[in-house]
């Protein structure tokens, strides 16, 4: 009896399409919402959709059940040399995506010997709305990142009518109220580029702002946040499109990602050596790094304020650091610089004090789940967003002084942030209010549960 149940059990009802971008951030934390989906949806299988590379940095060393990698082309052509154009491997793919896609389908419905019923897909995949309409099945729609980069890119079209009329009297650089809906304030220069600074031509800003047309087609726009974090963007949006699910954070969801990896720099117990509070730990991200002359004002700031730091870093920029700097630290233990980090047990440690960081999404996220305040030095996308949003909005990080490494300006950072005065009570006062209402929304009965279980049951649901 016990064996027949199960084997029904087995028999998937319902074929999911995901469709990744395949690039930086977003296929890992696709694939984290696609776990999330498989475990509560044990019926479901899901065809993951990437480029060979992708799927391997994925796949290689982990296999799902119900979850199966399917490769496209990444659009390069043979013998293609790379002329070091921006986005040039994005612009190459996103010119073959949707024919991959098509193309991929009837490959794994016949594999699968099951009709696609849903389409799960990065919100950048605007053309996907109209392959959901000829497959006359539903499309979520989950974008990356927050409601505020979600918002600016939603707005494009409002906010560059509005700095169109405004333009004479206040430049990029000044706070212009009301421009967002939800923002009370902000300035141009701190929107993403494809909004209205950068080259509002190329394909890439093009997607944005076809995106922002196509998303109230879609049957439902999940992100990686929680409902308090954003009340009035959230009601915004939710205005706006069919179910805007806030379902995060994902990193107090789903913890096995990091935990899988081991700390085998042994951060965590050069840390358990260190101070409360005391330590700077910095990190930005696989992607981005500051140019070398920032590297060395940074660790000059380090060494001048003999602060404690845990620096996670490629070592092709060791080179960079100021001569004699590596063994300075680490002859007198002060600092300790990897090549890697598991971030979120790093970030949970009690000495940690500051989280230095590009003010990228997740690690925002992972920051404020644990209470460390930040210290942001935004490179491109929604960084200056997010990061004016700790600023400005939220309160629970700075700036870097002028947005650049110096050695002053990074000095006085550090000090005011690893220092007990009154600015960093309050900080440390709002960042654990905003880390409980985190917590709360993941609880059983919390607004991201709720969300999920909406989700889940949009893609299991066979009458949809
Ligand atoms: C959302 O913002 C847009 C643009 O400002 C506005 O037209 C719309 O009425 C707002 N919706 C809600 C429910 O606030
Ligand atoms: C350790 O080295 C740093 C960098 O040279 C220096 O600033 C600091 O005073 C040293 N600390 C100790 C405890 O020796």
């Amino acid at each position: 009896m016990e064996i027949n149940s199960n084997r029904n059990e087995g028999i998937p009802k319902r074929h999911v399409a995901v469709f990744v971008f395949p690039f930086s951030s977003h296929p890992p934390l696709l694939l984290t919402l696609v776990r999330m989906l498989a475990s509560a949806a044990p019926n479901v299988i899901f065809s993951f959709f990437g480029t060979a590379k992708s799927n391997q940095a994925l796949f290689s060393d982990q296999k799902y059940n119900n979850i199966r990698p399917y490769d496209v082309s990444d659009g390069i052509p043979k013998d293609y040399v790379f002329m070091g154009k921006p986005q040039e491997d994005i612009n190459l793919f996103l010119a073959v995506a949707e024919e991959e896609f098509r193309k991929g389908v009837k490959v794994v419905e016949k594999d699968i010997g099951l009709k696609i019923g849903c389409l799960l897909v990065d919100s950048f995949f605007w053309f996907l709305a109209d392959m959901a309409d000829e497959m006359s099945i539903p499309w979520v729609s989950f974008w990356t990142a927050g409601a505020n980069s979600l918002s600016a890119h939603f707005y494009t079209d409002l906010i560059r009518q509005k700095y169109d009329e405004i333009k004479g009297t206040v430049g990029p650089d000044d706070e212009i109220a009301d421009l967002i809906p939800g923002l009370k304030t902000v300035r141009i220069s701190d929107l993403p580029g494809e909004v209205v600074l950068g080259n509002l031509e190329s394909p890439f800003s093009t997607m944005l702002h076809k995106m922002a047309r196509s998303l109230p087609r879609a049957t439902a726009v999940p992100i990686n946040s929680f409902d308090e974090l954003d009340p009035e963007l959230n009601k915004n949006l939710s205005s706006q499109f069919n179910n805007f699910l806030n379902i995060g954070p994902f990193n107090l969801i789903s913890k096995e990602n990091s935990l899988s990896k081991v700390d085998e720099f042994s951060c965590l117990s050069w840390l358990d050596n260190q101070k409360p509070r005391s330590v700077a730990y910095i990190c930005f991200g696989t992607f981005f790094k500051p140019p070398p002359h920032e590297l060395v004002e940074l660790a000059e700031a380090l060494e001048e304020t003999q602060t404690s730091f845990l620096w996670s870093i490629k070592s092709d920029s060791n080179k960079h650091f100021p001569k004699g700097f590596l063994e300075r630290i680490c002859a007198n233990g002060t600092g300790k610089v990897v090549p890697w980090a598991p971030q979120i047990q790093v970030l949970e440690h009690s000495a940690i004090g500051v989280f230095i960081t590009h003010g990228g999404w997740n690690s925002m996220l992972e920051s404020l789940g644990v209470g460390v305040p930040m210290i942001c030095r935004p490179f491109v996308g929604d960084q200056q967003l997010n990061t004016w949003m700790i600023e400005r909005v939220w309160g629970i990080g700075a700036k870097i002084e002028g947005g650049r490494f110096t050695k002053h300006g990074t000095a006085c950072a550090l000090k005011q942030f690893l220092s007990s005065n009154e600015l960093s009570i309050g900080r440390k006062k709002r960042i654990e209010a905003l880390k409980e209402l985190a917590h709360k929304a993941v609880e059983p009965n919390g607004g991201s549960t709720k969300n999920f279980k909406t989700l889940v049951d949009m893609i299991t649901s066979a009458t949809l």
